[in-house]
């Protein structure tokens, strides 16, 4: 059973968020609230989709064209409600076949379970079916009324509810199925006498079932799947019940995850087998990780790949490639354009942007490599600043294959290294450096002899220097 038109909403304030920023544009494991329900619906291959915007509409329909493109979206002026919303997408609608309308504030819901309820309301060839769920917690929701045969009667609000209405577990998902022509035939008849002066869409099911239509509620086993997002609690609550269904799938996948409490990897990343993530680490974007990979402790990936068998401990890299058995950190910042070959190390204290790591070459400790190019088999000593700014523009380095830069040495660019070539220790390089040779960059040392016996006479220096002279 296909699904005719998925409607989306997406209009409300979003309140109880408190943000400058649309309720559906906030986002957990690397998407959007909508950009999640947008990806369970993609499973259903609707023919199309119709998204009702309103509170912040330009970023919402921003946001859209960049995940959706082939969404429509349809402007709600006025917020006055879910069935309001609802009679705005509907209009010239195709009303045949099935219409799959849910809210845009329910991230956790899986395309399967989508397709099982369809598959459900199909079967039973009824006019509306809602998903529901036994909630814990029902607080807030629209609570299911059934009768004495346990068929659905009615949804009613939280806020129009009776005590005894209070207490019934079973809640509202948000998500229906509906004949579409029964739809577009009853969804007219919405008044706005509730407690909240709106139109409710959760009417239509008492509506068509007063009129004899055939109404079914179809329970879900997970009622974590139905949650909905109203205010950052809610937020944070649907985030851990995510990540702990995206870190439970990767190990079932082949993954370690040492502490999945403090792991939190995004819907977006991808991890291939035997990789071990430590703890406190985060794996976000489209970062995609090899076999074999080590990543953390404490470890921030964004937008990486990372090779076969490399290991990241206590870094953070951004939009940067770590080569295979590469080692990257402790304490080792990677921007964008870092590009680490086979077999390479960017080791403590290291920060490189926009920069390529030849096979085999090392940074080991407490460097900044910017804008460069490095050959292979070459080795950057301690502290050297690959001096890319000269206040107004950004130069670039390149050095050869088996170069060995002396420590604390500053290659100041635009400057080139040549294969095989050294620099002295302490050098300050603003000449290239021709292949074979050494670049010397630095005052000639010079040594004031008795300088401290008779500069600093009496002070332990000096005790210490004469005694030396005793020693002989
Ligand atoms: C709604 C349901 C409730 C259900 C819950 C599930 C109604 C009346 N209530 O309550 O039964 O248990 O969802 O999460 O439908 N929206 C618009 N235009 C509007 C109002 C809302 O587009 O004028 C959109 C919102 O952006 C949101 C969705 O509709 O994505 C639901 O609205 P919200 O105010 O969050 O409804 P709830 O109180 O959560
Ligand atoms: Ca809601």
């Amino acid at each position: 059973m296909s699904v005719q038109t998925v409607i989306v909403l997406a209009a409300g304030e979003g309140t109880r968020m408190k943000s400058s920023k649309a309720k559906v544009l906030h986002s957990i494991a690397g998407r959007s609230l909508l950009g999640h329900v947008l990806h369970a619906v993609k499973q259903l291959d609707a023919e199309e989709i119709r998204i009702v915007v309103g509170s912040g509409r330009e970023q919402v329909e921003e946001h859209i064209s960049l995940i959706a493109p082939h969404a429509r979206t349809v402007f709600q002026a006025e917020r006055n409600g879910t069935g309001h919303a609802a009679q705005l997408a509907l209009a010239g609608i195709n009303a045949q076949g099935t219409v799959l309308v849910l809210a845009g504030d329910t991230p956790m819901l899986t395309g399967d379970s989508l397709a099982a309820f369809i598959a459900a309301h199909a079967a039973g060839n009824f006019s509306a079916s809602v998903l529901t769920a036994e909630h814990p917690e029902p607080t807030g929701y629209g609570r299911i009324i059934r009768d004495d045969a346990d068929e659905l009667l009615k949804i009613v609000e939280e806020k129009d509810a009776t005590d005894e209405e209070r207490f019934i577990f079973e809640v509202n998902s948000g998500v229906y199925a509906f004949n579409g022509a029964a739809l577009a035939a009853s969804i007219g008849k919405l008044t706005n006498s509730n407690a909240q002066g709106e139109l409710y869409l959760t009417d239509v099911i008492g509506i068509l079932k007063n009129e004899g239509a055939s109404v079914a509620a179809i329970m879900i086993e997970d009622f974590t799947e139905i949650l909905g997002v109203n205010d950052r609690v809610q937020l944070a609550e649907s985030a851990a019940i995510l990540r702990d269904r995206i870190n439970d799938h990767w190990m079932r996948s082949g993954v370690t995850i040492i502490d999945p409490t403090t792991t939190w990897i995004d819907a977006t990343a991808s991890i291939a087998r035997d990789v071990t993530i430590h703890p406190g680490s985060a794996i976000y974007g489209d970062t995609a990780i090899a076999s074999g990979a080590s990543i953390g402790p404490r470890t921030t990936l964004t937008d990486c790949v990372v090779k076969e068998g490399a290991s990241v401990l206590e870094s953070i890299a951004s939009h940067s490639v770590i080569g295979e058995s590469a080692t990257v950190g402790p304490f080792t910042y990677l921007r964008a354009g870092t590009v680490l070959g086979d077999a390479t190390k960017a080791g403590a204290f290291v920060e490189m942007k926009n920069a390529t790591l030849g096979t085999g070459s090392k940074v080991p400790h407490l460097s900044y490599v910017g804008d460069a190019t490095i050959g292979e088999e070459t080795n950057i000593g301690a502290a050297t600043i690959f001096v890319n700014y000269d206040g107004v523009d950004k130069h670039h380095t390149n050095v050869g294959d088996h170069v060995r830069i002396g420590s604390d040495t500053m290659l100041v660019a635009p400057v080139t290294v040549g294969d095989g070539a050294y620099t002295a220790a302490g050098s300050v390089i603003t000449e290239d450096v021709p292949a074979g040779a050494i670049g010397v960059g630095r005052a000639k040392q010079k040594n004031v002899l008795g300088w401290v016996l008779r500069k600093r006479a009496g002070s332990k220096s000096a005790q210490a220097a004469e005694a030396s002279e005793k020693k002989g």
